[in-house]
């Protein structure tokens, strides 16, 4: 197996809010939207994070400090030595035509990646729903705006854009307007309720779904779903409608470090 491992210093970090920060990196990684890369943080291991930008000679990634690694990570200064191996996983289809981007919290970088994508392919016509639990955990608002032909914003106190979630929004948006492709990526339970509404205007939908991964290359079984045993850091993580009838898990349980299932 190809393991695609560089060693780079940390290029520049950019705080997005409290407790989330964009790291970039000088080094060139194929990757496209809706991929992952296994980052090293020595002496706590390796993780997997999703893509959030790539050019020809860098790439970076937004990330939430919630525990020990992440909280590393968020000491270390730019210049500092981290290791990368990828890209991973299945991406995002990037059909063409009206295109319906449905995001949530902090699940957004790859569809930040996607915008970007689908712009500079020259997309039809592309909309982003944008929701958080307030207007300081919005990500991105400013690069939507720019990348988006609409870009909508739901704060679920409704300190930015409409008062509600981004399922809201969505449904609103949906009978507005024709889609004829639509990607999410956000919590999972929000990720079933936006799949319930796709499913109710008969759209094609695809999902950005996280489990805990620890190899990213399909050895170590714990990222599999039930019950077919889909291996999602190979199958996924960007799901389509075919392949999520089948994981009875989506938006129910999941399975943690030791494998044991959990309710969502
Ligand atoms: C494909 C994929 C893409 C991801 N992209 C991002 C991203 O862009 N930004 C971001 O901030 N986070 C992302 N995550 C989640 C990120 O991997 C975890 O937040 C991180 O590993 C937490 O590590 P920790 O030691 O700081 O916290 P921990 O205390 O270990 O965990 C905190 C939470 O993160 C979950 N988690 C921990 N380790 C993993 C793991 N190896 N795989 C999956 N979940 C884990 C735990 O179940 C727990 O809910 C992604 C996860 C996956 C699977
Ligand atoms: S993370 Fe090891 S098999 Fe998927």
């Amino acid at each position: 197996m190809k393991c695609d491992r560089q060693t780079l210093p940390i290029a520049t970090i950019r705080e997005e809010n409290p407790s989330l920060r964009t790291f970039s990196f000088k080094g060139k990684l194929n990757a496209q939207p809706g991929q992952f890369v296994m980052l090293t943080v020595f002496s706590q291991g390796e993780k997997p994070f999703s893509i959030q930008d790539v050019d020809d000679r860098s790439f970076s990634m937004t990330i939430k400090n919630v525990g020990p690694f992440t909280d590393r990570l968020f000491q270390m200064k730019v210049g500092e030595l981290v290791s990368v191996r990828g890209p991973y996983g299945k991406t995002f289809s990037e059909k063409q035509g009206r295109v319906l981007m449905v995001g949530g919290g902090f699940a957004t970088p790859p569809l930040r990646f996607l915008a970007k994508s689908l712009k500079s392919a020259g997309v039809e016509y592309l909309t982003n729903i944008n929701g958080a639990r307030t207007a300081t955990d919005l990500l991105y608002a400013d690069d939507f705006q720019e990348m988006c032909d609409v870009s909508l914003v739901a704060t679920d106190d409704g300190s930015m854009g409409y008062k509600g979630t981004s399922v809201d929004l969505m449904e609103i948006a949906l009978a507005k307007e024709k889609y004829d492709q639509i990607y999410i990526s956000g919590p999972e339970k929000m990720m079933k309720a936006a799949v319930k509404v796709a499913k109710q205007y008969d759209i094609p939908y695809e999902v950005n779904l996280e489990r805990y991964m620890k190899c990213g290359v399909g050895v170590c079984g714990s990222c599999v779903m039930d019950p077919n045993g889909f291996i999602l850091c190979m199958e996924g993580p960007i799901v389509d409608q075919d392949a999520l009838k089948g994981l009875e898990d989506f938006g129910v349980s999941h399975r943690g470090k030791t494998g044991r299932l959990s309710p969502l």
